[in-house]
């Protein structure tokens, strides 16, 4: 099967270009390389999907979604993994918003305007747990009142909109995936574990926003991919929402714990405010993702974290 993965050389999305590769698929990678971060770092998680077997199968396009001839890009393909955005919440404040505005809005409406003209058989977007900001309840379930806390949980709830609307007027298939924190091996290094994992391997202070107290789903790499795969081939109505979350909630003061468990010793603290824009808590029901995508993490905490661990020590 032809499909194309948006933000192949990014975390998640480089992960997922391996996996679709590995089960015999023929994929097209698009990525601009926007500068969130290095790209030397992208390059080099690109270059691990273009290193591994069944590399000849991979399609790289250096392109940028919101300028590019996105029904060319589609042609001939099947399934849409749109995982291209600018992500994160302390960024998407003030000036900021821009970026998050066009690459998470427009660059997803440009799209589903392409599976609409191209006839594409389903899409599979990349939304976020920031939709729920501080939930109702707990767990969180799909249909639940979304109140994003940040900007960038506002454009992944925007776009999440553009996908019902596009089924609605025009029957575009698409589902939606909402990530609960993601980690593993190539997390972005300004995520949590990344910062956690590198101070204590270094043996510096760790930048901990909060006061360790928030709770999250840590949802592994792995997990996602499986959800990815699961959704691009279930049989569901287009526009459906899926929660994609851990499967059990921990604290991050219960995270470092085990990351120094791992390390064998303490990681020093650096305390620092709560960041504006981060919920005190997620949690996700999964029934739903179980019972119609037939999905369920099945990797965690701690092993999730050495295999991090082990990446990053390499
Ligand atoms: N990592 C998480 O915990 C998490 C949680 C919830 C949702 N998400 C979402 O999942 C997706 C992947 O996240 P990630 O952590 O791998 O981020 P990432 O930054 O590592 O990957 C995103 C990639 O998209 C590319 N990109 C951005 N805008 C683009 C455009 N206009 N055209 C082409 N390429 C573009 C970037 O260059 C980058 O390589 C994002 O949409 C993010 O918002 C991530």
């Amino acid at each position: 099967m032809q499909v194309l993965v948006t933000g192949a050389a990014g975390f998640i999305g480089s992960h997922l270009v391996e996996a679709l590769v590995a089960r015999g698929d023929v994929v097209r990678a698009v990525d601009c390389f926007t500068p969130y971060y290095d790209r030397a770092v992208k390059e080099a998680n690109l270059a691990a999907a273009l290193g591994a077997p069944g590399a000849e199968r991979i399609e790289r396009v250096d392109a940028d979604l919101r300028v590019a001839d996105l029904p060319a890009l589609l042609d001939g393909v099947e399934v849409v993994y749109h995982l291209a955005g600018q992500p994160g919440v302390r960024l998407s404040w003030a000036d900021g918003f821009a970026e998050y505005d066009s690459h998470n809005i427009l660059a997803t409406q440009r799209l589903l305007e392409a599976c609409r003209a191209t006839g594409t058989r389903r899409l599979v977007f990349a939304s976020s747990s920031s939709v729920y900001g501080n939930a109702e309840r707990y767990p969180t379930l799909e249909t639940d009142t979304p109140r994003p806390r940040s900007p960038y949980g506002v454009t992944k709830l925007a776009a999440e909109f553009l996908c019902r609307t596009y089924a609605d007027n025009w029957g575009v298939p698409s589902v939606v995936l909402r990530y609960f924190t993601v980690y593993g091996p190539r997390q972005r290094p300004d995520m949590a574990f990344h910062r956690l994992l590198t101070a204590g391997v270094r043996g510096e202070p760790f930048p901990m926003y909060g006061d360790g107290s928030q709770v999250r789903e840590f949802t592994y790499v792995g997990d996602v991919v499986a959800a990815n795969l699961a959704a691009g081939d279930a049989d569901v109505a287009p526009a459906e929402v899926f929660n994609v979350s851990g499967g059990s909630a921990v604290s991050l003061a219960e995270a470092i714990g085990v990351a120094e468990d791992l390390l064998g010793g303490p990681i020093a603290l650096d305390r620092r405010d709560a960041a504006p824009g981060d919920a005190y808590r997620t949690g996700g029901s999964i029934d739903k993702a179980r019972s119609l995508l037939g999905w369920a993490p099945v990797t965690g905490l701690r092993d999730g974290m050495a295999a991090e661990l082990a990446w990053l020590q390499r």
